[in-house]
């Protein structure tokens, strides 16, 4: 059998308050999948996707990535799994596009070479090396997300989690940041999506998994579980909607 790259068994999460963020959650991840993470406000998305790089730590349970207790392997389990954060302008800490992109690869002290090569290279991938000079602040939504994708994929992450990606987008900046997804899962790389607002990405996804207060409520197919999206809270599809299969966004 395959083994997983991400493992996570009996993992509940209890904060500070008191409150339950996620409770016995059981769930393996296997290369190469492309995961929606969907379930209304407050279902437990974020705090579960806050233990798979050790943001958050377990109030008990485990989680392992590549067969090693996140915990204890911490830097190795960041290299392995990037995160793209809701708020792109949070993560924002240079002065230009190509500096914000270069910032990991700074801090583990890469030669100069490999360090241009790396950020040329990933900047043209994200349709971002146009504006490689240009101040982060002034970049719109859509290039502030890309951005945000750039400075994780200089990382080499063999996963990537985004938290709401395409949160206070509009549609063309929703496009460029889905095809900056799509891009990254044709190249071999995991995805792990958070989001409430499945249209976008649902006929990319190989899986989807619906939270329901702190806990798995389903784990399937996007194509089996798209009849019962909405009773979850979830927002189906306008094609779904008229009866018809969904549309791919991008072709
Ligand atoms: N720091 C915290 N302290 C106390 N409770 C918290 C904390 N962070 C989250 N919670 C609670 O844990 C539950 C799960 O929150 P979480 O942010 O994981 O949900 P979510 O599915 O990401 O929601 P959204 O769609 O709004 O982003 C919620 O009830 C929330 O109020
Ligand atoms: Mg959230």
């Amino acid at each position: 059998m395959r083994s997983p790259l991400i493992h996570i068994a009996e993992l509940t999460h209890t904060f500070d308050d008191g409150k339950t963020g996620i409770k016995e959650i059981n769930l393996d991840i296997f290369p190469g999948e492309f995961i929606i993470l969907a379930g209304r406000n407050g279902s437990g998305k974020t705090t579960l996707i806050r233990h798979l790089n050790g943001l958050l730590h377990p109030s008990s349970g485990r989680i392992r990535v590549n067969g090693k207790p996140v915990s204890s392997h911490l830097l190795e389990t960041r290299k392995t799994i990037g995160m793209v954060f809701q708020d792109p302008d949070t993560q924002i800490v240079a002065d230009t596009v190509f500096d914000e992109t270069a910032f990991g690869l700074e801090n583990l002290k890469t030669d100069r070479n490999t360090l241009d090569r790396i950020v040329t290279q990933v900047l043209t991938r994200l349709d971002l090396i146009h504006l490689k000079d240009r101040n982060p602040a002034t970049l719109s939504g859509g290039e502030k997300r890309r951005l945000a994708i750039a400075g994780i994929l200089v990382m080499e992450p063999a996963v990537i989690v985004f938290d709401e990606p395409f949160s206070n987008l509009d549609y063309p900046g929703t496009l460029s940041v889905l095809a900056a997804i799509k891009n990254l899962h044709r190249s071999g790389q995991t995805i792990i999506i958070a989001a409430h607002d499945v249209e976008p990405i649902i006929c990319e996804a190989t899986r989807m998994i619906i939270m329901t207060d702190g806990q798995i409520s389903l784990d399937d197919s996007p194509m089996a579980i798209l009849c019962r999206l909405e009773s979850f809270g979830i927002k189906a599809p306008c094609a779904v909607k008229m009866g018809k299969p969904p549309q791919p966004w991008l072709d």
